[in-house]
């Protein structure tokens, strides 16, 4: 088959390449030269500037100049395509509504070429990217526009997780189609023939509406789970003594019927789409006239889950923030990413220097670059520059009041001992990861300890 890929992100660009390891043409796409250039350099380096994700050099690698090429000019591949996948940018906007800018200008720019085809055989327009609910339609309409003949447009949903694209785009847990006619479902079906009848995989096909539903729902679903953990579980065994969140945490997901995942209690979920998604299907409902109580809540819980634990550094452990130095570990929105679109973190330092925090002593293992340009202010009296950026977490605690950790990397898991050779008690470590277990050693040792979804460890007098 001969396929497009227009957009190659954190979705396009590890879709194009696992396409091409079934062996289909793949052509992607991108406005940007700077982008397709480092991507057919093969070079690790330049491509991982743009997409950082296991396995996608190599997967590139294994199809480059044979199955897989790259391109900045859609005109020239056009002649013969069977099925173009928009793996486009779909951001928020303000009012929570979704910006399809980017996914209407692309259809546009592929209507007029689509329309002065030669070859007039079945081409089938896919959404992968997650667009509100009658996208699809809309799509349709702009290629009408057009006068392109003979055409489909379908909605196939990624669910992709940021770390494991390729894994993911290689073993998913499920195919999402949505299309109008059996021709489209055959030709997407071509595509996807790995995973047709697979024991494991399943394969929906359905409505074009409902592909878009699903993935609205499953992600508010996730959020539902981290924000019932976080503003239930959590808050249970903060707010009554002697409750254990490991312990209550196994007993409650020893359920089969109660999703595991999600009850890693949090600073709230952060990322690109989590916070989006949900904004945007709330706006959905609200313009369809419907409540939206439910959803509301569920996002409400997660922003306030990313600083709350400030809150409770003044009242359960009685520390003042003001003119204090404080230490934040982890800027990424997860581990091993640098992502810092939604994270904790911004959140966290747009509250402490509220709070009137002296000084923040910043450390990431990989997300440094990506927050000292996210917080670079031209003007010198701007609160941003009370930050600073270390090399290491015994760097960044250097001098400090108090530690925040925001994010699960796993080099964090051995803090204590870190805390301990470098600043001395009284100190106060506000742990919203829980990534210390062994914190009983700080807490005889003097320090005060406060996890997230756990009482107040007042240290011991030494
Ligand atoms: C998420 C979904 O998991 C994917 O299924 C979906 O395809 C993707 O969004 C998308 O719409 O593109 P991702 O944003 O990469 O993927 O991140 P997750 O691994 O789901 O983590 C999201 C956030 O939740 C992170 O901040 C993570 O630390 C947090 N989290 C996760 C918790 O706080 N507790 C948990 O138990 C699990």
């Amino acid at each position: 088959m001969k396929i497009i890929v227009v957009g190659t992100g954190f979705v396009g660009l590890p879709h194009a390449a696992v396409c091409s390891e079934y062996g289909h043409e793949v052509i992607a796409y991108d406005i940007d030269e700077k982008r397709i250039e480092a991507y057919r350099s093969g070079e690790r380096e330049a491509i991982e500037r743009y997409v950082n994700e296991p396995g996608l050099v190599s997967a590139m690698s294994k199809t480059s100049g044979r199955y897989l090429s790259f391109t900045t000019n859609l005109a020239e591949v056009i002649e013969g395509v069977d099925v173009v996948f928009m793996c486009l940018n779909t951001p928020p906007q303000r009012d929570g509504s979704t910006d399809l800018s980017y996914v209407t200008t692309a259809a546009h720019t592929l209507g007029e070429l689509l329309a002065k085809r030669q070859e007039k055989s079945r081409v089938v327009i896919v959404n992968k990217s997650t667009v509100p609910i009658g996208t699809a339609r809309l799509m349709e309409s702009i290629l009408n526009e057009h006068g392109v003949e003979n055409f489909g447009v379908a909605s196939n949903p990624e669910f992709l997780a940021q770390g494991s694209a390729i894994e993911g785009s290689r073993h998913p847990d499920r195919v999402v189609v949505g299309a109008d006619n059996a021709e489209d479902f055959q030709l997407l079906r071509r595509v996807y023939s790995q995973f047709v009848n697979h024991v494991r995989i399943a394969y929906v096909e359905t409505t074009p509406e409902t592909a878009e539903a699903i993935k609205y729902m499953a992600n508010s679903l996730l959020l539902t789970y981290i924000s019932y953990w976080n503003g239930v579980g959590a808050r249970l065994a903060e707010t009554f003594p002697n409750i254990l969140m490991e312990d209550l945490k196994v007993g409650v997901t020893a359920d089969s019927r109660i999703s595991k995942w999600g009850s890693y209690v949090s600073n709230g979920a952060g990322g690109s789409c989590f916070g989006k998604d949900i904004q945007s299907l709330i706006y959905q409902f609200k313009r369809a006239g419907q409540p939206t109580d439910l959803l509301q809540a569920v996002y409400g819980i997660n922003e306030y889950q990313k600083q709350y634990i400030f809150d409770r550094a003044v009242h359960e452990a009685g520390f003042s923030f003001n003119n204090k130095t404080i230490t934040i570990l982890g800027l990424a929105f997860k581990k091993r990413t640098n992502d810092m679109r939604d994270s904790a973190a911004l959140k966290a330092v747009e509250s402490l220097l509220g709070r009137g925090v002296a000084h923040i002593r910043a450390y990431d293992p990989l997300a440094m670059d990506v927050a000292q340009s996210h917080w670079f202010h031209p003007d010198k009296n701007s609160l941003f520059e009370r930050i600073s950026y270390h090399e290491s977490p015994a760097e960044a605690l250097a001098g400090s009041d108090a530690v925040y950790i925001s994010t699960d990397w796993e080099e964090f898991r051995g803090l204590s001992r870190t805390i301990m050779q470098t600043v001395p008690a009284p100190y106060l470590v506000m742990d919203a990861r829980r990534m210390i277990p062994d914190y009983e050693a700080l807490v005889a040792k003097g320090y005060d300890y406060l996890p997230v979804g756990g009482t107040l460890m007042k240290g011991e007098a030494v």
